[in-house]
């Protein structure tokens, strides 16, 4: 079976008693989905808003929802829990756990697994928003952050109570993302200045139409998750796409070729790697019109003239960095794949199939075959995530040879 994201990793989810609750069944399941064994402990006041089977169902585990139950091991569950625990997520945090965990209060199974811990604690409050705008309450989060707990920001917005404000739990993706890089700070990565471009480039022809291609911008956006969950320090520089920037990456919008150029070429020298998954255009319209071209004139002609190459460009500079190029190819794949390599001054090159089902622009997966100096490693047909996870363990070793 194909390694998850977080296979292996045991997330310990918190679920205490705030209208918000039902949205830890989403977190739940979307942690189970990325392979992590997730262990439920809900307080009573928890089960008044969602049912223990509920989790059940979702984590295929048994909820815990008493200290004073019969353990079902030998082990007294509130200590292995604890022990077991890779990470430990309260989701909603309510105002009372934020209290007894600030004051060192353990008088219910939560409270005390809270407490026994040694994994990274991240909680994600969610309440009335006069009660979080409470200074006691802020205090007791203040307290805990400067301890090390992760706190999860609430949403600002229309609340359940009736009130605008902020106290609503931040999106569950929001704090999936959050989990995951809590649990996948691997050292390897960590602090390494990374520059990825993204999307495809537009090129404008007059002020309503302009040349583009088909890249949604997933691949890069996928490398530059990836890096930032691994603890690398990011900047995306991306055309247009229609993705939500990735949490943890400094993100600069560019839109035509040019403006990429010298959007990369700026920061160049201070990267330690750089990876450039942007589809840019070769070529621009030569006669861009200042006004909209009316269909009444005579048959338009577009005239095109070469964009700068930023490849190219940054190979011909390139002192320390790691310099990484994606090849889109139909045909040929691994010679002009190996071609690009060489001629840019490349130090690693990724190619994919752009004719190939599944693979490509747009779609999530994608089949690549990555080709350095010393070697060339073709992989299954992954997920972008995948493909971009693998992408960096292959920069990760040929950077130590
Ligand atoms: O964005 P998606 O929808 O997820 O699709 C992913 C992808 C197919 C766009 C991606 O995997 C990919 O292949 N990106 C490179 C696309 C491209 O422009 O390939 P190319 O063979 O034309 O260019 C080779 C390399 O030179 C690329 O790293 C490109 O960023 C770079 N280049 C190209 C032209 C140019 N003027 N300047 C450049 O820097």
């Amino acid at each position: 079976m194909q390694k998850k994201f977080l296979t292996g990793q045991c997330i310990v989810l918190g679920v205490t008693g705030g209208i918000a609750a039902y949205k830890a069944v989403e977190v739940a399941s979307s942690l189970k989905k990325l392979g992590a064994e997730v262990q439920v402990v809900m307080t009573e006041a928890a089960q008044e808003f969602v049912q223990p089977l509920t989790f059940r169902a979702v984590t295929h585990n048994p909820v815990i929802t008493d200290m004073f139950a019969e353990p079902k091991s030998w082990e007294v569950e509130h200590i292995s829990l604890a022990q077991k625990a890779d990470l430990f997520l309260i989701v909603p945090a309510t105002a009372n756990i934020i209290g007894k965990i600030a004051n060192g209060i353990a008088d219910d199974m939560l409270s005390t697994t809270a407490m026994a811990t040694q994994a990274s604690v991240l909680l994600a409050p969610a309440m009335n928003v006069n009660m979080y705008n409470n200074p006691i309450l802020q205090s007791n989060i203040d307290k805990l952050s400067k301890l090390g707990y992760g706190v999860v920001e609430p949403a600002s917005g229309y609340l359940a109570c009736g009130v605008e404000g902020k106290g609503r739990l931040a999106a569950p993706e929001k704090i999936v993302e959050l989990a995951i890089r809590e649990l996948t700070l691997s050292a390897d990565w960590q602090g390494v200045k990374v520059l990825v471009t993204a999307g495809g480039t537009q090129e404008p022809w007059d002020p309503v139409r302009y040349l583009g291609n088909h890249s949604s911008g997933k691949m890069g956006y996928a490398v530059a998750k990836v890096a930032a969950r691994r603890g690398a320090e990011v900047l995306l520089v991306t055309a247009p796409t229609a993705l939500e920037s990735p949490l943890g990456v400094e993100v600069e919008q560019v839109q035509t070729a040019r403006e990429m150029y010298e959007a990369v070429l700026a920061v160049a020298a201070e990267q330690e790697v750089i990876i450039k998954a942007a589809a840019v255009a070769d070529y621009r319209p030569q006669n861009k019109a200042e006004d909209k071209i009316k269909k009444d004139e005579s048959e338009p002609l577009i005239n095109l003239e070469r964009n700068p190459d930023i490849l190219a460009e940054l190979g011909r500079r390139k002192e320390r960095q790691f310099l990484v190029g994606f090849a889109a190819e139909s045909e040929q794949l691994l010679t002009n794949a190996q071609a690009k390599l060489k001629n840019k001054n490349l130090d690693l090159i990724v190619a994919n199939d752009i004719s190939a089902v599944d693979s490509g622009f747009k779609v999530d997966t994608n089949q690549v075959v990555l080709i350095s100096a010393q070697d060339q490693q073709e992989l299954p047909k992954l997920s972008k995530m995948e493909v971009a996870a693998r992408l960096l363990d292959k920069i990760v070793e040929l950077r130590e040879e």
